[in-house]
């Protein structure tokens, strides 16, 4: 089912058809005689933003009730909601015909909005809903972010990937994905949902760089696992290899514990660098240079970014 239309009622079929046609742009669908049931001559008109499914049946008053609530049909409430995959262009556009706008655009976290009036004063709604975070529409641009060198959908689409090999490789042997923490909390969110099998999640936190983005050498384990991995299929899950310490004194560890299986997952795993351990499954491999978001932090900041950008302000 759908609500196929919605009545407008309106002083005059062809005052209203001027505005909401040639103002804001519906396209007129049907403009039919028809009779009305006292036996009057009446018109079947229905309008509707182009692609629309939804469309307004245009209603002429044609007693005191009817003429009454033209212009309040809603009380005053905004009672219709015009929709846009292009604001700007629809905003413009009305504003050259002339309609009436009651407020400046507004940048809300369902999307953009402005209210305005039709002919009559209904007050609607013209919204662009808020999509999936994009690099465009997304939390900064601050002066440290750069270049965008991954893209949200970029991303999404190697974790299918990836998502897909898994799923082939650990069919049936509920794996254990050791989540490193923090870097990694993102990627491993997304990632196990794109394994369609049993599995389980553990985390642990180590600190291997000081405050900002320098190493500082040295390995800590700041919280372990919960549980014994002895007999377990262990896939470690990292956002990013870059000297391979991390993982080096993570895999040694582990593998001292006697797990079924031992292998390594990165979203991340930086070019040029010898001697990194083994990543048994790679999502990219970026240059060498300071990279945030999607999990990747620059004293602490930026894990949040939907992307993976350049960090442009490394000290
Ligand atoms: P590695 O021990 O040198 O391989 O460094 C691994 C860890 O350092 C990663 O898990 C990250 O937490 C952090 N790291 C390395 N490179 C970057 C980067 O470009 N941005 C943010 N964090 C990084
Ligand atoms: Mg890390």
């Amino acid at each position: 089912m759908e609500i196929a239309l919605t009545a407008l009622v309106v002083n005059d079929y062809d005052e209203a058809l001027a505005f909401y046609v040639d103002a804001v742009g519906f396209d007129l669908v049907e403009d039919s005689p028809s009779t009305a049931n006292d036996g009057s001559a009446k018109r079947w008109v229905v309008i509707r933003p182009p692609g629309a499914t939804t469309g307004l049946l245009v209603a002429e008053a044609s007693t005191d009730e009817q003429r009454a609530v033209v212009g309040r049909q809603h009380g005053g409430r905004v009672g219709f909601f015009l929709e846009t995959d292009d604001f700007d262009a629809q905003y413009e556009r009305m504003r050259a015909a002339g309609v009436r706008f009651r407020e400046e655009p507004r940048h809300e976290p369902y999307g953009t909005v402005v209210v305005w009036e039709d002919l009559y004063g209904n007050p609607w709604d013209l919204v662009q809903p808020a999509g999936a975070p994009t690099s465009e529409n997304s939390f900064p641009p601050a002066t440290d972010v750069g270049e965008v060198l991954l893209t949200p959908e970029e991303i999404a689409r190697r974790i299918a990937e990836l998502g897909a090999e898994l799923t082939a490789d650990y069919a049936d042997t509920n794996p254990l994905l050791v989540s490193v923490l923090k870097g990694s909390l993102v990627f491993v969110a997304d990632l196990m949902r794109a394994i369609h099998a049993p599995l389980e999640i553990d985390f642990l936190a180590v600190s291997s760089y000081g405050a900002a983005t320098k190493s500082s050498g040295a390995v800590k384990i700041i919280k372990d696992l919960d549980q014994d991995i002895a007999g377990r299929h262990v896939l470690m899950v990292e956002d990013i290899v870059d000297s391979g310490l991390t993982l080096r004194f993570l895999l040694e560890r582990f593998s001292a514990q006697q797990p079924a299986s031992l292998k390594t997952c990165s979203l991340v795993v930086r070019d040029g660098v010898p001697d990194q351990p083994k990543v048994d499954y790679e999502g990219f491999r970026l240059p060498p240079g300071f990279v945030v978001g999607y999990g990747l932090d620059a004293g602490q900041q930026y894990r949040h970014l939907p992307y993976i950008a350049r960090y442009a302000n490394p000290d």
